[in-house]
C-alpha cells in the first residue's frame, strides 16, 4: 500500500485530501455523509474576533462551471467556536486546521493566541484573501503586510501556520515568497477569483454585495497555473485549491507541485467526494507504482523547446 501521509514543514497529515474552509460548515452538518476519519483534515469556516452576520443576500449565485459567493465571513466568532464547537471537532479523529481572519495584525495575533492554547489543533490557516469583506484581502495583496501577519502570528502561537493566498494580484509568487520567508509552514493556493453576475433585465447585480469570489471547476486551470508557478519559484509546501472534483484533478495539482489539496465547491453537490478521493488516491498511486504521495509531487515534465 502506498504511504498517504504528507509532511508540510511542522504540519503532518494522514493523507493529502482536506476539505476547504467555508464549504464544510463546522463539520456537524456533514456527519451524515462523511466518515471524518478518512479525511486528511477539516478546515472549518473562517473565524473572526467577533461574530459576524455576513453580507446581505443573495450571497451565492451559480456561474458556468462555478459558484460566485459573497458570504462576508458569516461566523460564530472565535470565543463561541472555542467554547461550543472545537471539542466536537477535536473528537473527529482527523486533523483540524482552524482558519482565522483579523481586521488588522493585532486581531490576527489575538485570535491565533487563543487558538494556540489548544494543542490538539493541527494548524492555523490565515485567511488573508477574502474578497468579500472590507480589508479582508489587503494582507494578501501586499508582500510586506503578508509577511508581517505571518511572522507575528508565529511569534504568538506554536501551531503550524498556513497562509491562504488570493489569486487577485499580479504575482502570487511574490506574496508566497514573503509568507514563506516570514515563517509560513505552507501556503494554500488559491482563494476565489473576484467576479460578478448581472440580472440584465432588472439592470441589477445579482449578489447583494455586487462583487463576489468565483470558485469551482471554472477556476481549475487558473489555480493549477498558480500552483505550478509558485512551486517553481518558492521553497514552501503548497496546498492546492481550485475546482477539484475528481482524482485526475487531484493528480494534476500534486504533479504541478502541491503536497496536499483542498476540496471546496464540490462539497456542496457531493459531500462524500473527499473520502472517495482518498480511496481513489490509494488505487492510482498503486497503479503508478508509487511508494508515497511524495513520489509524484512536483513531477511535471516540461518538454524542451
Ligand atoms: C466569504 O465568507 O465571503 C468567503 C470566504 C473567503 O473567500 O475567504
Amino acid at each position: 500500500m502506498p504511504q498517504l501521509s504528507v509532511q508540510l514543514n511542522r504540519l503532518k497529515l494522514a493523507n493529502p485530501i482536506l476539505v476547504a474552509s467555508g464549504t464544510f460548515g463546522y463539520a456537524r452538518e456533514m456527519a451524515a455523509f462523511v466518515d471524518f476519519k478518512q479525511l486528511g483534515g477539516i478546515i472549518p469556516k473562517t473565524l473572526t474576533a467577533a461574530p459576524r452576520i455576513g453580507n446581505p443576500p443573495p450571497r451565492t449565485v451559480e456561474a458556468s462551471s462555478g459558484l460566485l459567493n459573497s458570504i462576508g465571513l458569516d461566523n460564530d466568532g472565535i470565543d463561541a467556536f472555542l467554547a461550543k464547537t472545537l471539542d466536537y471537532l477535536l473528537g473527529l479523529e482527523t486533523a483540524i486546521i482552524v482558519n482565522i481572519a483579523g481586521r488588522n495584525t493585532e486581531e490576527f495575533v489575538q485570535i491565533a493566541a487563543k487558538v494556540g492554547q489548544h494543542k490538539q489543533v493541527a494548524g492555523l490557516e490565515l485567511n488573508i484573501s477574502c474578497p468579500n469583506v472590507s480589508g479582508g484581502v489587503d494582507f494578501g495583496t501586499d508582500p510586506r503586510l503578508a509577511a508581517e501577519v505571518v511572522s507575528q502570528v508565529r511569534n504568538a502561537c506554536d501551531l503550524p501556520v498556513i497562509a491562504k493566498l488570493t489569486p487577485n494580484v499580479t504575482s502570487v509568487v511574490e506574496i508566497a515568497q514573503a509568507a514563506a520567508e516570514a515563517g509560513a509552514d505552507a501556503v494554500s493556493l488559491v482563494n476565489t477569483f473576484q467576479g460578478m453576475a448581472i440580472d440584465w433585465r432588472r439592470r441589477k447585480p445579482i449578489l447583494g454585495n455586487v462583487i463576489g469570489g468565483l470558485s469551482g471547476p471554472a477556476i481549475k486551470p487558473l489555480a493549477l497555473r498558480i500552483v505550478w508557478q509558485v512551486a517553481q519559484a518558492v521553497n514552501v509546501p503548497i496546498i492546492g485549491i481550485g475546482g477539484i472534483q475528481s482524482i485526475d484533478d487531484v493528480m494534476e495539482f500534486l504533479i504541478a507541485g502541491a503536497t496536499a489539496v483542498q476540496i471546496g465547491t464540490a462539497n456542496f453537490y457531493n459531500p462524500g467526494l473527499a473520502p472517495q478521493l482518498v480511496n481513489e488516491l490509494t488505487e492510482i498511486l498503486t497503479e503508478q507504482n508509487c511508494q508515497s504521495v511524495g513520489d509524484i509531487v512536483g513531477t511535471l515534465q516540461i518538454p524542451a523547446r
